[in-house]
């Protein structure tokens, strides 16, 4: 999607919002959202947590942001390719930065490789267009340094950047010692070879949360733009999403051990973090997102899953939103299907494959202006033609889908996950990152080789009537015994097809 699609769709979504005032206050917006859950609001835990991040409720945004400091990774990080890494990034108040990125072998990064230093200046710009609640800025590069931290990678690498930069391999590299791989005095770029960009400092955001309703206990979040999922398109990608968020050294979760090791690195002492194990992945229960989720190309959304390992069934809900604290809905999805257990991935270390099939779907328009758009869309291809209305769902599944959406069904997608424990023992489920050019991972060689934000267990029961655990023990989420050995995890996708879908609704309305 080019630059003047997206435009076009924000000035739909603003539309959008808007128009959310003709029809509901938060309030009835809220309630036809647990109608669509199925039930009346005896809240569940999940429901619980998802309404929390409906309200916006925990988390400011600055605007514009005050990056001045230091920031750091919370966990071992799984980039595009795939590639393992942490980052420590220092913001200086003349504008200047020092960025450490780490890089591992492994997916816990426990064994490191090598590590770059990346100095440079960095100049906030104005509030994104693309992404709203997003801050854009230019950077401009002083310096790039590598060391690495074994002979056999410092040989490695010598001998491949010396195939792409001439005249900077002087001789074969020894660990544990600095090398430029560009400088604004050099006349040659060793980066490239590895891809290497810093295009992730033109998007950013700054978020401030008090953990646990405690007001003492503040953290601040930098969220930086996101990594092409095609390593060769690193170079020439503007971000439109964001990785997952560094915290202030400052201001950041006590519970956090890696930041602590992090903080505490240099090039010639790379982080090591703690070994663990890598968990099983057990799709059962139910999850949902942590946050506002922001997808590529200016999608907002959480995520509630329902896992049946008895069957090997699950059932999805994606709320879609206008804007970026997910206050004001557009429109929900319901859908659901089979899933199969691949094997361990042998491409990303740590990761399980999966196949996931939907062949069942609901649709129910939020806002005035989708529920328009949805009239609007000619031909039996996304339920009965005509008839869409605010807050009243559809089953889309005898038209096969919704081709409005870009949406066919049985749809078949080919997942990648992995699962983890928080620093406080809550279980994590990760799945594939959405290709960032669009379009679906309908074909194994499309799987994803990084992960998106994960989402929370919220029960371990797969009963969407949960009623036994009442309010206020909020975060406090299921150890159960009997996940020790297993785990829970799991969910999914579609939302990509959604753009291709808002966007093949604005172009066909427009000719
Ligand atoms: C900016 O500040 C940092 C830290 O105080 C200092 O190391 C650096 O030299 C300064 N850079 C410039 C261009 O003034
Ligand atoms: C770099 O390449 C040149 C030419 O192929 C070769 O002579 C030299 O030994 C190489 N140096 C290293 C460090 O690999
Ligand atoms: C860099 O991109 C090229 C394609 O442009 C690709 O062949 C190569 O594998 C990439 N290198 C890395 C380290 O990702
Ligand atoms: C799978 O199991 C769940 C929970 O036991 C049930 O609600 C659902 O209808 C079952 N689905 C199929 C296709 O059998």
């Amino acid at each position: 999607m080019g630059p003047t699609s997206a435009l076009i769709l924000i000035a739909l979504l603003g539309l959008a919002e808007g128009s959310s005032l003709h029809h509901s206050d938060d309030r009835s917006s809220r309630l036809s959202l647990e109608k669509t859950f199925g039930r009346l609001v005896k809240d569940s835990q999940c429901q619980h947590m998802l309404k929390h991040l409906h309200n916006g409720a925990r988390i400011t945004v600055q605007m514009p942001p005050n990056v001045e400091g230091h920031w750091v990774s919370t966990s071992c990080e799984v980039r595009p390719g795939p590639e393992f890494l942490t980052r420590s990034y220092i913001f200086y108040s003349n504008n200047t930065f020092q960025a450490y990125q780490f890089y591992y072998e492994d997916n816990h990064c426990t064994r490191s490789t090598y590590t770059l230093v990346i100095r440079g200046r960095l100049r906030l710009r104005q509030a994104s267009w693309i992404i709203r609640g997003g801050t854009e800025a230019e950077y401009h590069l002083h310096r790039v340094q590598m060391v690495c931290h074994t002979a056999t990678v410092a040989k490695e690498l010598s001998q491949r950047l010396n195939r792409s930069c001439r005249g900077a391999v002087k001789g074969p590299w020894e660990p544990n010692v600095i090398h430029e791989l560009w400088s604004e005095e050099g006349g040659y770029d060793c980066s490239r070879e590895l891809n290497f960009t810093m295009h992730e400092l033109q998007l950013l955001r700054v978020e401030k949360q008090y953990l646990h309703h405690n007001l003492d206990h503040l953290v601040e979040e930098l969220f930086l733009g996101d990594i092409h999922t095609e390593p060769s398109q690193r170079l020439y990608y503007k971000p439109s999403s964001y990785q997952t968020a560094l915290q202030n050294a400052k201001n950041h979760d006590h519970g956090c051990i890696a930041c602590r090791i992090i903080l505490r690195s240099d090039e010639f002492h790379p982080p090591i973090l703690p070994p663990r194990a890598d968990l099983t992945v057990g799709l059962y229960g139910q999850w949902v997102s942590q946050r506002c989720e922001v997808r590529p190309e200016v999608l907002f959304l959480t995520r509630h899953f329902i896992f049946h390992d008895k069957n090997h069934t699950w059932e999805g809900h994606y709320y879609h939103y206008s804007d970026p604290v997910c206050k004001h809905p557009t429109f929900t999805i319901y859908a659901r299907g089979r899933y199969s257990r691949g094997l361990h991935s042998t491409q990303v270390m740590g990761g399980t494959e999966f196949v996931f099939k939907v062949n069942h779907m609901r649709v129910t328009p939020m806002d005035l202006a989708t529920t328009s758009l949805l009239n609007v869309f000619n031909g039996n291809e996304c339920g009965v033609q005509g008839s869409w209305q605010i807050g009243v769902e559809q089953d889309v599944t005898v038209t096969n889908g919704c081709v409005a959406l870009g949406i066919r069904l049985p749809h078949t997608e080919y997942e990648l996950f992995r699962m983890e424990q928080d620093a406080h023992g809550r279980y994590l489920l990760y799945n594939g990152q959405r290709p960032s050019d669009g379009s679906s991972p309908d074909r194994p060689e499309r799987r994803a080789t990084s992960y998106q934000m994960p989402l929370v267990q919220c029960s371990a029961n797969s009963q969407t009537t949960d009623f036994s655990r009442a309010d206020g023990s909020d975060r406090t989420l299921s150890q159960h015994n009997d996940c020790r050995g297993r785990h829970r995890g799991g969910h999914k996708h579609v939302t990509v097809a959604l753009v291709a879908f808002v966007m093949c609704l604005l172009l066909c309305w427009q000719s």
